[in-house]
């Protein structure tokens, strides 16, 4: 409860600040104008944490999408304690690397070859890098609202949590000559890009365009198929590489991705998140002409210390291996839509967006398509909701513009348990 004693967090975080800049190792963990002391985290069990303090939560946020099976899933812990033992970092090629490159080449039809590394952050950057260096040329556009990682080229209306510091959700620290080569563009806004597109001057000068096929840093927020066909359509006409993020929506909203759900298909994709099974693995990949431009090949350098670690790689096959299990994506949507399904018709005043395993409830907009679509985003409404739910035991993605995401260790029970209290909240 927000009344609850909360001594050991309160005094956690004061001493953490001492330490931390900020307390935190990533902004939104200070849950910024929630009004109440951040939580301090002891462990996770399948669908639940349970705080310093004691207290137990159902878990909506799942690592921010990272655990598809919930906490320390017995497999998934086991496989990468075995590896753990066999020594956990070397900076030389291991077998495990082979192993997960594998399974996402099979898994997803637009990628030939693949390369991994630590963080989300680091494959969209690099991979932004790449393009750059096959087409030769220095341009890259995104969508207002997508969050790439905090690379300073994506740091331009990059949403999620940037957006909690800076209305223009940009950072200070980011010369402008770093950004002159980035343009972003409202999302869903087909007329707006292929003017762009049409532009002399782009059309000779861009290299990638880059976005979220379901932007989940402005809560959810599908792309539409027509927008989708639209960039795939421009980028090839112009000769520019196109590149999914799919470092949320890769293995969560199916085995193939979003690109597999819209039937469009990338030239080179970001995965993250769900990949490492917990631990930090994300990975770029794409068509063979492309990915050969990469060092020691070619002349686009990346490399990593703990790039490919064999830890998160077996822990990475693990995860993948169970969402593999026949009917597993089938699940995971009824999973969602036991909480989804009774709320579309009972959200006034607000709107309810939701894909597989994610969804989002915006409070004072009622159809969200893009960033723009935000400015009346009810933020002290989001704040009654969150400590709402956190006083019944249920704990969402502590900001407006995120996503809530379901697990397959989320109980039916729990589920239900979830749905009524949203409902609850809902009628209040
Ligand atoms: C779509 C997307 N791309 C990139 C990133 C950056 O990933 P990371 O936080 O691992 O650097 C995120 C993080 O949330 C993301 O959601």
């Amino acid at each position: 409860m927000t009344t609850i004693n909360r001594t050991k967090s309160k005094k956690i975080f004061e001493k953490s600040e001492e330490v931390i800049a900020g307390g935190v190792n990533s902004p939104v963990r200070a849950f910024i104008g929630l009004g109440i002391d951040p939580m301090i985290v002891k462990k996770g069990e399948g669908s639940t944490i349970t705080d310093i303090d004691g207290r137990t939560f159902i878990d909506y946020c799942m690592s921010w999408g990272a655990l598809l099976h919930g906490h320390a899933h017995p497999e998934v812990t086991k496989r990468a304690i075995e590896r753990v033992k066999l020594g956990s970092t070397f900076g030389i090629a291991t077998e495990e690397e082979e192993w997960l490159a594998r399974e996402l080449v099979d898994g997803i039809s637009s990628l030939d070859k693949v390369r991994f590394v630590s963080s989300g952050t680091e494959a969209v950057m690099t991979a932004v890098r790449l393009a750059r260096g096959f087409t030769g040329r220095p341009i890259v556009i995104k969508f207002n609202g997508n969050y790439h990682g905090h690379a300073d080229p994506f740091l331009v209306k990059a949403g999620s949590g940037v957006s909690q510091v800076s209305q223009e959700s940009s950072s200070d620290g980011v010369p402008d000559e770093v950004v002159k080569h980035t343009l972003s563009l409202p999302y869903n806004a087909i007329e707006a890009f292929t003017k762009v597109m049409h532009d002399p001057f782009y059309s000779q000068f861009v290299a990638a365009v880059v976005l979220e096929p379901i932007g989940a840093n402005m809560g959810v927020v599908p792309a539409t198929l027509e927008f989708l066909e639209c960039v795939r359509y421009e980028t090839k006409r112009i000769g520019a590489v196109l590149i999914f993020d799919e470092v949320i929506s890769g293995f969560r909203v199916a085995f193939g991705g979003a690109q597999k759900l819209y039937g469009v298909e990338p030239d080179l994709s970001t995965f993250g998140k769900i990949i490492g099974g917990g631990f930090p693995a994300a990975a770029f990949g794409g068509k063979e002409g492309i990915m050969d431009c990469l060092a020691p090949k070619g002349k686009v350098y990346q490399a990593g210390t703990l790039s490919g670690n064999p830890v998160a790689m077996e822990a990475g096959l693990a995860t993948l291996e169970l969402a593999k299990t026949a009917g597993f994506y089938e699940e995971l949507k009824r999973k969602t839509e036991v909480i989804t399904k009774p709320l579309r018709s009972r959200v006034k005043g607000g709107c309810l967006q939701e894909t597989v395993g994610m969804f989002t409830i915006f409070f004072g907009v009622e159809k969200v398509s893009s960033f723009e679509d935000l400015k009346e985003l009810d933020k002290e409404r989001f704040k009654a909701y969150f400590r709402f739910m956190w006083d019944k035991g249920i704990y969402i993605s502590p900001s407006p513009y995120e996503a809530c995401f379901i697990s397959s260790a989320h109980s039916q029970e729990q589920l239900e348990r979830t749905r009524d209290a949203i409902l609850e909240f809902l009628s209040e």
